[in-house]
């Protein structure tokens, strides 16, 4: 603005400025401003960006061992049995799954025991893909489902893991996480029935309370509820669960047992759990030892033969 003025002041000079020409250039000078401050920080803000891409990209671009082939089968329904066929699995070198055979007929509920380690959680992993079976094959309506879309084969099933998948969002969008255009009625009414509603309801913001990274804000019982009524809502034939009463005290166990009893109605259902009380009803029992199936059958026949499953039994009933 100083030299302008001067220029214009300095009258009868080649060089001068005509004060028309002065305001003009200081109008576009306003205009320019807020701009070019708007170009740097957008720089700023495609450097900060670039830093984060390359890691994104990392995450991205990482190839999954887990691969359809080239024309895979679409399934829409599960219509009779899932059959685990000579399956042997290896993480690394040495197997932790040898020769399991196992059919499920559709309508019924597995159940699996056996120690810490013994291959339960390798085994129920299977049959989602999240590894392919190292040896034997696992048919889902007798098609390989190595065979199958991948999207399609996860679309059939509700899985409650050990250690669920949440993330720092509200209680809403982590309980639709999956399912598309879930209306708020049904997401409620899954929850009513993981009884997790009352303790949602209680929070400050309802529904809309951020449970903080992976859940960190939560109890275990009540991310395992959450994830429960995940799987309530997402209505899946086959149910996928993975010791989800562990770790709770009695009180929040008998609710945690609810959630799931009314989960597995109508539905085909593998069940993993340490305790047998979970499991007693269950139409085919199978104990596993060191990555075999060593015993299988009702609750009551296992009780009589006098093996493994009775010596957990007993050990149960005495603590
Ligand atoms: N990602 C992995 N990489 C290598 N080895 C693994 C992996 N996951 C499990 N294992 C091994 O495979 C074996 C079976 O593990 P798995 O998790 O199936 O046991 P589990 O029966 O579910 O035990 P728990 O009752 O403690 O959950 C164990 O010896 C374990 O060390
Ligand atoms: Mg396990």
């Amino acid at each position: 603005m100083w030299y302008g003025g001067y220029l214009i002041l300095r009258t009868n000079n080649e060089l001068g400025l005509d004060p028309e020409e002065f305001l003009v250039y200081l109008v576009v000078f306003y205009n320019i401003i807020n701009p070019s401050k708007a170009l740097s920080t957008a720089f700023y803000n495609v450097q900060k960006g670039l830093a984060a891409v390359t890691r994104i990209d990392k995450i991205l671009d990482s190839k999954s061992n887990i691969t359809e082939i080239r024309n895979p089968v679409s399934v829409k329904k599960f219509a009779e049995q899932i059959e685990y066929k000579d399956v042997s699995f290896k993480y690394k070198r040495e197997y932790v799954l040898n020769n399991i055979n196992l059919t499920i007929k559709k309508g019924k509920t597995i159940a699996l025991v056996g120690q810490s380690g013994a291959g339960k959680s390798t085994l129920v992993d299977l049959l989602p893909r999240f590894y392919d079976t190292t040896d034997g094959e696992i048919l889902l309506d007798g098609i390989n489902i190595r065979n199958l879309k991948i999207n399609d084969l996860r679309e059939l099933m509700g899985i409650v893991t050990q250690d669920p998948i949440l993330f720092n969002d509200s209680f809403i969008n982590n309980i639709a996480f999956g399912v598309e255009r879930a209306d708020e009625g049904k997401i409620m009414e899954a929850s009513r029935i993981a009884n997790a509603h009352e303790f949602i309801i209680n929070t400050k913001e309802g529904y809309n309370t951020n449970i903080g990274d992976r859940g960190t804000k939560l109890s275990g019982g009540q991310r395992q509820r959450i994830s429960i009524a995940r799987a309530i809502l997402k209505n899946p034939p086959i149910l996928i669960l993975d010791e989800a009463t562990s770790a709770l005290d009695s009180e929040s166990e008998k609710l945690v047992q609810d959630a799931i009893i009314k989960l597995m109605e109508n539905r085909t259902s593998i069940v993993i759990a340490h305790r047998l009380s979970t499991i007693m009803h269950a139409d085919e029992i199978c104990v596993l030892k060191d990555g075999a199936i060593v015993e299988r059958g009702k609750h009551k026949d296992l009780l009589l033969s006098d093996g493994e499953y009775k010596k957990f039994y007993e050990l149960q009933s005495f603590s």
